[in-house]
Parts: structure tokens; sequence; C-alpha cells
């Protein structure tokens, strides 16, 4: 596909008016679009999705894993299928693991695109931007830093905390410290003095629903603390249950795809809002492991019947994106509390980006009809971002790719 002429000079939204926007983005749509097509036959990419470590030579020694693990494969071959449907003529998609390094260089990879959450041990979602930093590829997703702190729910929510963006009151507990004890732990008293349940507990890094209780009494968290420690090996969170709707917003950075064509925006783009449908005795939404995202359990919300919603939302995208200085995707979740308030319960650093098929879709493609973007527009957003973040920002560091070009 040939890259279509940049709009955003064109209908007025150029960046540099705009109080908000990096001044890496001004006047550099034209020369950007024109870089991307000279790419399409001569850089090389890199898919990464989440190495086995069972699989021969993928590590040195098997250890444990605290976030419950997945491939991502089929995934990161959607990525790969969309980027060859675009043009790009040289992808390939390759796991992540103790061979990284080795299989990107005999591939001759310039650009490598992050769709794994690790093979094993602490903190698995840093560990191949990471080994990226150190090798100089550079790549499509956050860096190891962001990617931890998105990826440790209660580190996340300290920010969150800080920054004033609301999130539902919390404590953690780590076993290594005796049973938990609420009549006497003090920061859960201060935490919880407003609020005497339900409450919800769950692991910092999880995915997918897996190790998220429901709690009814105060006097039930310590099992179901202990519970979920032995299951992960690792700190747990206890929050309090907001039990209002339940949404999801995607937000990326300035430059996005719509219909094939490149815009500049002067904002974060926050995009794809859908509300989470659950069934009238669902208090959590049940793991897409055991139930697959279909069409009807979510929602597209409406600009006229969801507007102070989708108010709430954007703004909280918003305010995230730009407060912690976010580079790539991530999906809020978020849930209303009691009087409809909205609360941000994660930011998912690497969100599901599985293509829609046979009625299975994923919570951001789900929103992208709406916004008149097809699978194609996504992922090319989140490249042509990236390129251009690296040609702007980062020029000296990634002269392996400036090469390429004319
Ligand atoms: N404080 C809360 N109040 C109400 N429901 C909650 C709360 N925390 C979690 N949940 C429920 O549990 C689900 C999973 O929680 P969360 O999003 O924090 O973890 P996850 O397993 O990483 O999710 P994901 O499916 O996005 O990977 C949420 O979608 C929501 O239904
Ligand atoms: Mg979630």
């Amino acid at each position: 596909m040939a890259l279509q002429q940049f709009e955003s000079e064109a209908n007025g939204t150029d960046t540099a008016q705009h109080p908000l926007s990096p001044p890496r983005r001004s006047g550099r749509a034209d020369e950007l679009e024109r870089q991307i097509d000279q790419l399409l036959g001569r850089l090389h990419i890199a898919v990464i999705y989440g190495g086995d470590k069972s699989a021969d030579g993928a590590v040195i020694h098997r250890t444990l894993n605290p976030r419950s693990w997945k491939s991502y494969q089929a995934v990161a071959q959607d990525i790969a299928d969309a980027l060859q449907c675009i043009g790009f003529r040289h992808v390939i998609v390759v796991p992540d693991d103790m061979r990284l390094g080795e299989n990107l260089q005999r591939h001759g990879t310039h650009l490598a695109w992050l769709n794994s959450g690790g093979v094993q041990g602490y903190n698995p979602m840093t560990h191949a931007a990471a080994m990226l930093e150190m090798l100089g590829i550079p790549y499509v997703g956050h860096d190891p830093l962001t990617a931890g702190t998105l990826d440790n729910k209660h580190v996340f929510k300290r920010e969150l905390l800080h920054l004033g963006i609301p999130t539902a009151p919390f404590v953690t507990w780590h076993l290594a410290r005796g049973a938990f004890r609420p009549k006497v732990n003090s920061r859960f008293i201060h935490a919880f003095k407003d609020h005497w349940g339900p409450f919800v507990v769950k692991p910092v890094s999880g995915r997918a629903s897996l190790h998220v209780h429901l709690v009814e009494d105060e006097a039930d968290l310590p099992d179901v603390v202990a519970d979920v420690y032995h299951a992960t090996e690792n700190h747990v969170l206890i929050e309090a249950f907001l039990p209002g709707h339940e949404f999801c917003i995607a937000v990326s950075g300035l430059v996005m795809s719509k219909a094939g064509r490149l815009q500049r925006r002067s904002d974060p783009f926050a995009f794809a809002a859908i509300e989470r449908r659950l069934e009238p005795d669902e208090k959590i939404f049940t793991s897409m492991d055991v139930r697959p995202i279909t069409e009807n359990r979510v929602r597209a919300l409406n600009t006229q019947a969801d507007a102070a919603d989708l108010d709430q939302l954007h703004e909280l995208a918003r305010a995230v994106f730009l407060e912690m200085n976010l580079e790539s995707i991530v999906r809020l979740d978020v849930r209303a509390d009691g009087q409809g308030k909205l609360h941000v319960l994660e930011a998912n650093p690497k969100p599901d980006l599985k293509k829609p098929s046979n009625d299975v879709t994923s919570l951001v493609c789900a929103g992208l009809a709406s916004q008149g973007m097809s699978y194609d527009d996504l992922i090319l957003s989140l490249l042509a971002d990236r390129l251009d973040l690296l040609f702007s920002q980062r020029r000296g560091t990634v002269t392996h790719l400036t090469d390429l070009l004319d």
C-alpha cells in the first residue's frame, strides 16, 4: 500500500501551535510519509512473541513465572500479516528467549515489534525491551521501566495516586512478612477507613482475570491473599471492589492512520472506547482464557447516549498517556464506583491486538470500527508513530535506519 498524503497541515491540526505538542512532531508530516514509503521494501522487521521456557535452548535454567505465561504467537502473526499487507516486504516472527539477539542479527533486523509478555522470571514484560536496548535495536513498544511500571499494578497505582488520577483504594501484601492481618494492618485500616467491602484480591502482575477474587467479607482476606501469593509467588494487591460498569479505552501517540490515511493529531489518540458487558451475576469479567471475547461481550460507546462516560474515559486516557510520558499504546481498564465515577484499574502495556475473526475479537479491535479504522490502520498507526519518534527525537541513535533512506 502506498502511503497517502498526511492530512495534518492541510486540515489545520498542525502541532506547531499547540502547547501540548512535542516540538519533535512539527513540520515533519510530508517527510515522514516519504520516509515510510522508502522503508516498505528495505526495512527488516521482527515481531517478537513470548518464548516457551520448555523449548530446547530457550533458557539456561527454567525458573518460575510470577506472571501467568502465554506465547501471544498468534497475535504476533496477525501483526506481521498486517505489516505485509501494508507493504513491508521483510517481516519475520521470532520468540523472545535466550537466542533473541542471535536471531535478530541473523535476519538483519532493523526494527522490532514487542508482542511478548516474557518467558519467565520476575518482571518478564521488561526483559525483551531491556535486551533490545542493550542490542541497539529500536522497537515498537514500551521501554523497560515503563513496561515494568505498567505491568506491576501496585506501582502503577502509586503513580496514579501521585498524579491525582482516580483509582480504587488499595494495599499490597507479601507473605514473606507473615500472614495478612487486616484487623491490625495500619495501611489497610488507613486505606479502607471508608470501605467495609467487598474487596478484590489479585496478582500485582497478571492477565485475563486469572487469580482475581471477589472477597465479600474482610475475615476471608487472609486466606485469599495467601492463595494468590502461593499461585504467583509475588506481591498481592487488595483493593476496594468497584460495583459499576466496566470500560476500556486505548490510547497511543499523535500519528495515526484512518481509512489508509495518516494523520497527525495535537493530542494523544484515545480510541476504541467500549463497555465490557457483564452478566447480571458476573462481578469479575470472566477470563478470556475461559470465555473468548466475542462481539456480544462488548458494546461500543455511543457519542450521544454515553457522552458523560466518554468524556471521563478520554480525560483519563489523555492524562495517563501524557503524565506518564508514554510513547506507545496502552489499553486502560476502567470501572465505575457506586456513584458512576470512573476509576482506573490498570493500563495494559501490551494490549491484546488480536485481529477479529469468526466472532472472536480483542477489546481494542472491537472498538476500531466506530473510529472508521481497520486492523491495518491500527498497525500502521503504531509503527508510523514510533518511526516518527525515532527519526525526530533519536536520530543519532538510529543511523542504521536513516541509512536506509535516500
Ligand atoms: N477493584 C475492582 N473492582 C471491580 N472489579 C475489579 C476490580 N479489580 C479487578 N476487577 C475485575 O477483574 C477483572 C480483571 O482485573 P484487572 O483488569 O485488574 O486484571 P487482569 O487480569 O490483568 O485483566 P486483563 O483481563 O485486562 O488482563 C477486571 O476486568 C474486572 O472485571
Ligand atoms: Mg484488565
